[in-house]
């Protein structure tokens, strides 16, 4: 995809405003962490792996000016905004703590050395991301035959990650492998990443994409043109729980009234060991005005309640498989996400902080 989901610039943070998706491409700058947390918190920029990046990035431009002592306390400060702006996604724990190592090992530079040190780990968790998704793609490619229709729910493409996408990367993969790949997109409510989001990246590569309400789905699993489901994940449990957006599980039992496989693209980054189960995994309530209301207007009487998590948990046992940048994990999850997961270093899918973008100074 010709756009970028996020960009590093002249010490400044570019990211496309996904709520403006597909109407507008209007690209906002950042150069203070606060915003960063502002653009995660009100969804400028969403999606797993996105939101880490994008944390990491903030605080990057968090730590500008600080050496030492002031660093630490500093970084206290940041981590703890940023952390606070979405609880689901785990990239984003994640992230801070690689940032977090980043900073206590180089705590003796000066400012502008420290700075350029912990922009470039932003940067190799950025290029990582990449990395990782288009080696998920490939592996997951190759559970598609040379013609297959995908049904994916929310969006987990470019505008996801830091590009290519993890659900969206497996449809990619498969296409620049020569098969013939269709897309159905559940417009996925409220927030319509579906609907705007994956829709629109995939019109931009020209891959076909049919948009389906939410509540078309078993009809359309039914009518035996899906050949898989594909979705990403914000966190996976060791148990192979499976966290993502809301509407997520009702999927995977459909698919599995109707026989068809139910995959989950997943980088590494976004499992979570330290879970157990899908029932550690925090789920984030956003406002109900989300729900209350469509495009600005009013569609619930005033007063009624409103309730809007914004993930479910899908058992690992409805999952048929999770695809991961080291190979494809089935069942006991248990043991095998353990197993990829040990083989996995923080910068295994990608080049290493410092070694092709080295600091200048
Ligand atoms: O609320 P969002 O849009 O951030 O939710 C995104 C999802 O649920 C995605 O499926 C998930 O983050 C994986 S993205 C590769």
């Amino acid at each position: 995809m010709a756009v970028k989901t996020i960009e590093w610039r002249g010490d400044r943070v570019f990211m496309i405003d996904q709520r403006l998706l597909p109407g507008k491409e209007i690209v906002r700058a950042y150069d203070d962490y606060r915003g960063v947390a502002e653009a995660i918190r009100t969804m400028v920029i969403r999606g797993a792996p996105a939101i880490g990046v994008a944390a990491a990035m903030g605080v990057a431009l968090g730590i500008k000016g600080h050496a030492g002592k002031r660093a630490e306390t500093r970084f206290a400060q940041v981590a703890k905004t940023l952390r606070a702006t979405r609880p689901t996604a785990v990239n984003l724990a994640w992230a801070l703590e690689r940032m977090e190592r980043a900073l206590r090992e180089n705590l003796t530079l000066e400012a502008p050395r420290l700075f350029r040190r912990l922009r470039d780990e932003a940067l190799a968790i950025y290029d990582a991301d990449l990395a990782a998704n288009r080696a998920l793609g490939k592996f997951g490619a190759e559970l598609l035959g040379a013609e297959a229709t995908v049904l994916t729910h929310c969006n987990a493409g470019a505008l996801a990650t830091a590009g290519y996408g993890t659900a969206l990367g497996v449809v990619r993969a498969a296409r620049e492998a020569g098969k013939r790949v269709a897309v159905y997109a559940d417009e996925t409510r409220p927030f319509l990443q579906g609907a705007r989001l994956t829709a629109w990246e995939l019109r931009k590569d020209r891959i076909p994409v049919t948009v389906i309400a939410d509540n078309m789905a078993g009809t359309v699993l039914r009518s035996g043109r899906i050949d898989c489901v594909i979705v990403g994940t914000d966190r996976t449990a060791a148990n192979g729980d499976v966290a993502n957006k809301i509407g997520t599980y009702p999927l995977a039992v459909l698919a599995r009234r109707h026989h068809v496989p139910f995959y989950v693209a997943a980088p590494l980054s976004s499992i979570d060991l330290a879970c157990a189960s899908g029932e550690q995994i925090p789920i984030e309530e956003r406002s109900p005005l989300e729900i209350a209301e469509f495009a600005g207007k009013a569609v619930t009487p005033k007063g009624v309640g409103v309730f809007n998590p914004a993930f479910d948990v899908t058992p690992a046992e409805l999952v048929t498989a999770i695809i991961t940048e080291r190979g494809v994990a089935r069942p006991s999850y248990a043991k095998s996400l353990a197993r990829l997961k040990k083989a996995h270093s923080p910068n295994a899918a990608g080049r290493s902080a410092g070694q092709a973008r080295r600091p200048t100074g």
